[in-house]
């Protein structure tokens, strides 16, 4: 058996992590053989993975690695990643932060425009030859409109600053505001949501935000309201969505993640006043490089005694042995 350090690569990390892993490391990875073979095999000696969240890292899981070290994840949520078991075994947790932010807010923003404007019902109308027959109904506006950003971490900070050029008044939903918060703050979401007619949701996802955007915050959004979700599937009640949909209880929604994606629900799928996205936020060759860079950096930073770079908060950063 070699005596390289031994990594597992769960799901498809693509090239750039892959030729870099191979050429310093003995890989094993789910896509290429059953995942339940390389850990009764390998499980042991395995001290480093990599994954991009498709499959959930679970206690159940690193109970298999004995000897995992670091958790590189592909990605700058990492709610598939159960952080508390690793951080209980001492495992260290590594994210993708702030190489997306500009990615994330430039999507955002076009995301939302989208929505307003029905870029994608515009364009389907002049594909299916409806313009030789008719001018496309005049739609809704952004003018006269305020925003709501739920969730004002690194990425939602980046979404005001884009905002603040578009001359929309903003306010945010945030728990603890620092105190020089440029933006009207709202301790709860219920709040921010009665007082805007877009709200765009950046929180993580995770138990603490599960369902978080429920009925009555879609209720309280209103009539006129469109939600934009770019975070994660789970932070929305998918359900009380499609209904709020349905009934006009909001007006829109422009969506880039699902509860349960792949699948998105046919009832979102026959709807014309939404636009839905196959989670691209930061699909472009430009951030999706710069991520995978981070990612393999912080496994060789470590193995090479040099710590992560980019550890999450809630994993410890255990002395390198
Ligand atoms: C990626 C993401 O789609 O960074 C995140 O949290 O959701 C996206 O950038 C994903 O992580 C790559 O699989």
């Amino acid at each position: 058996m070699s005596n390289r350090i031994k990594i597992l690569s769960m799901g498809a990390m693509g090239q750039r992590i892959d030729e870099a892993l191979d050429a310093r490391y003995d890989v094993y990875r789910d896509e290429a053989s059953d995942l339940e073979t390389i850990l009764a095999e390998h499980g042991n000696q395995i001290v480093g993975l990599v994954t991009r969240g498709k499959n959930r890292t679970t206690d159940a899981l690193m109970a298999r690695l004995p000897n995992l070290q670091i958790i590189s994840n592909f990605g700058v949520g990492y709610d598939s990643i159960d952080v508390v078991a690793a951080a209980k075994r001492g495992i260290v947790v590594t994210n993708t932060p702030n190489v997306l932010n500009d990615e994330m807010a430039d999507f955002t923003v076009g995301l939302m425009l989208a929505t307003i404007r029905r870029f994608p019902q515009a364009d389907r109308f002049v594909r299916s030859g409806q313009w030789e027959q008719q001018i496309f109904p005049l739609g809704a506006s952004l003018r006269g409109r305020k925003v709501g950003i739920a969730g004002m971490g690194r990425i939602g900070k980046v979404i005001a600053k884009r905002l603040d050029g578009f001359d929309v008044p903003i306010s945010v939903f945030m728990r603890r505001p620092p105190a020089d918060l440029p933006y009207p703050c709202h301790s709860s979401l219920k709040s921010l949501a009665a007082a805007v007619d877009v709200l765009i949701v950046v929180l993580p996802g995770g138990a603490e935000t599960k369902n978080i955007v429920n009925a009555e915050i879609l209720e309280a959004l209103g009539p006129n309201g469109i939600l934009i979700n770019v975070a994660r599937g789970s932070v929305v009640d998918e359900e009380a969505l499609i209904e709020a949909l349905q009934t006009g209880k909001i007006f829109a929604a422009g969506l880039d993640v699902f509860a349960r994606e792949p699948h998105v629900p046919e009832a979102l799928k026959q709807m014309e006043n939404v636009v839905l996205l196959p989670h691209i936020g930061t699909a472009t060759h430009h951030t999706r490089g710069l991520m995978a860079q981070l990612v393999i950096d912080n496994v060789i930073s470590w193995f090479e005694g040099k710590g992560p770079l980019t550890p999450v908060a809630e994993t410890p950063v255990p002395a390198h042995a």
